[in-house]
């Protein structure tokens, strides 16, 4: 090897060292014009080469040419390796981890699921079982079998929606009283949440709305039996302290039948609005199962008796939570939601 050989070999191995040192792309940049640039160490070498004898000249050019691309490779390897580092570096700088986390937003469970959830439970502690059935129903379960023939006052009452003459969307959850009793014998101990409809709307009615209905036949049920369960349960929802009132009312399927107010949530008897001045609020319709209706399934109203009782899941979900239309229920107004 030529002494001019040497000198390459030994500038390249010096400036191979240079470029693994290098700490920022800007000393990469310096270590290439040092090297490589107009002046560079290297450039020299090459552009002495003409002044060489040829013999020397063909020897010393190939090496240093291939110091060249070796410098050129390595040069841009370092700063590909450097630029990389940077950028991990920077995003690692962008996670501030001392910020507060983003919060997803979370749905809510509605008003009226989460009161018909807590009537639910009650009555399940209190041993009942909860069923359901269809909304689109028969006339028998609705009507008739509940004691209410076609010409009965009491079809008005509930301005139905019909189909046709036999099939309409049940007024009321009372039907699943027969549905139960057609498939099982006493003892029965249900309770039957769900959707009901009638044509009505305004601040206190909507076209569909939900009632969960109770049934209770055993032998030597009694009215106290009725009052018992219902007072348990009214003081479950509302309170220990929250009055009971039982008014003799009248439905076709009970006998004798109730209205059970409770003193107004609202202004604690005082007298309100809500309760239109009479401190009391009717919340539940309720009565001892008629006879007719044990013989239409087949019981015998000799040998059993029981209770029925039927309430309004939104008039318990106005009163719990102090809403006042009816039809916030169903327009979801995420600002209405979203209180619950
Ligand atoms: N079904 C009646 C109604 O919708 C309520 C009720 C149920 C009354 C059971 C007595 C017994 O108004």
């Amino acid at each position: 090897m030529t002494l001019q050989e040497q000198q390459v070999a030994e500038l390249e191995e010096q400036a191979l060292g240079e470029i693994g040192q290098a700490a920022t792309p800007e000393e990469v940049e310096q270590l290439r014009v040092k090297y490589l640039g107009r002046k560079g160490r290297l450039t020299l070498i090459l552009r002495g080469l003409k002044d060489l004898p040829p013999e020397e000249r063909k020897l010393v050019g190939r090496k240093a040419n291939q110091a060249k691309e070796a410098l050129e490779a390595a040069l841009t390897q370092a700063l590909r390796t450097l630029k990389e580092e940077a950028l991990r570096a920077a995003a690692v700088r962008e996670i501030d981890v001392t910020l507060p986390g983003r919060r997803h937003p979370l749905g809510r469970i509605h008003p009226l699921t989460r009161i018909m959830e807590e009537i639910c439970d009650i009555f399940q502690r209190l041993g009942f079982e909860a069923v359901e059935g269809p909304e689109v129903e028969l006339d028998w379960y609705n009507f008739e079998a509940l004691n209410i023939p076609p010409d009965h006052p009491a079809r008005d009452m509930q301005d139905t929606f019909y189909f046709n003459d036999r099939v309409l969307l049940r007024t009321h959850t009372s039907p699943m009283q027969i549905r139960v009793m057609e498939q099982r014998r006493p003892p029965v101990r249900i309770i039957a949440p769900g959707k009901v409809y009638r044509r009505d709307l305004d601040m206190t009615h909507s076209p569909m709305f939900h009632q969960v209905e109770g049934l209770l036949v055993d032998r030597d049920v009694t009215f106290a039996d009725l009052k018992g369960v219902l007072t348990e349960f009214v003081h479950q929802l509302f309170g220990p302290e929250v009055g009971l009132r039982f008014r003799p009312s009248y439905f076709p399927f009970t006998e004798p039948s109730a209205e059970v107010d409770i003193a107004c949530v609202i202004c604690r008897g005082e007298g309100c609005r809500v309760c239109k001045a009479t401190g009391w609020l009717e919340v539940l319709g309720a009565g001892m199962v008629h006879p007719a209706v044990f013989e239409a399934v087949g019981y015998d109203p000799e040998e059993f008796t029981g209770f029925a009782f039927g309430l309004g899941v939104e008039r318990f979900a106005m009163l719990k939570y102090g809403i006042d239309d009816i039809r916030l229920f169903f327009e979801n107004d995420l600002r209405f939601l979203k209180q619950f």
